[in-house]
């Protein structure tokens, strides 16, 4: 399933380097493919501040601080995380009320992050470790292909 999927964002990323367009379409590719992914899609770090960038699912949250919620929290500890249980997480910001667990990618530039990969799940306890890794790998092919490498 993951392999199938990292070959899949590979080949659609293949020879483009517009980096809204790839958001787009890896964006895409995730919510169509994954099962129980109600929400899948990029914040970009703009002015300090995280801001909504392509996505499918329900419209969200347009500004997130470094720090808060899930997606400011993978910034601010430059980590991904993953929520088996988003109402536990403290300082969980709810943009679709569906979402119940959730894994947040950071975008790395080299040393320096640009964004976050952010994946929702009406499940709880749907993202698995493998998953986490997937998604991180998926980080990177998109920022590689994007000609953002710093
Ligand atoms: N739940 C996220 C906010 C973004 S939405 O899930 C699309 C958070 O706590 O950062």
């Amino acid at each position: 399933m993951h392999s199938d999927l990292l070959e899949h964002a590979r080949a659609l990323l293949a020879g483009e380097q517009d980096p809204i367009a790839n958001a787009a379409n890896v964006a895409a590719l995730i919510y169509n493919t994954l099962p129980d992914v109600n929400w899948a899609g990029f914040y970009f770090l703009k002015g300090g501040e995280l801001v909504l960038g392509p996505f499918q699912g329900k419209p969200a949250c347009v500004r997130i601080a470094v720090g808060k919620g899930v997606c400011g929290t993978a910034v601010a500890q430059r980590k991904t995380q993953l929520v088996p249980d988003v109402h536990a997480f403290p300082g969980h910001i709810a943009c679709d009320s569906a979402s119940e667990s959730e894994v947040v990618v950071p975008l790395f530039r080299g040393a320096d992050i640009i964004g976050v990969l952010d994946l929702d799940s009406p499940r709880l306890n749907r993202f698995t470790e493998a998953d986490a890794r997937a998604m991180e790998e998926i980080a990177k092919i998109y920022v590689e292909a994007s000609g953002i490498e710093g």
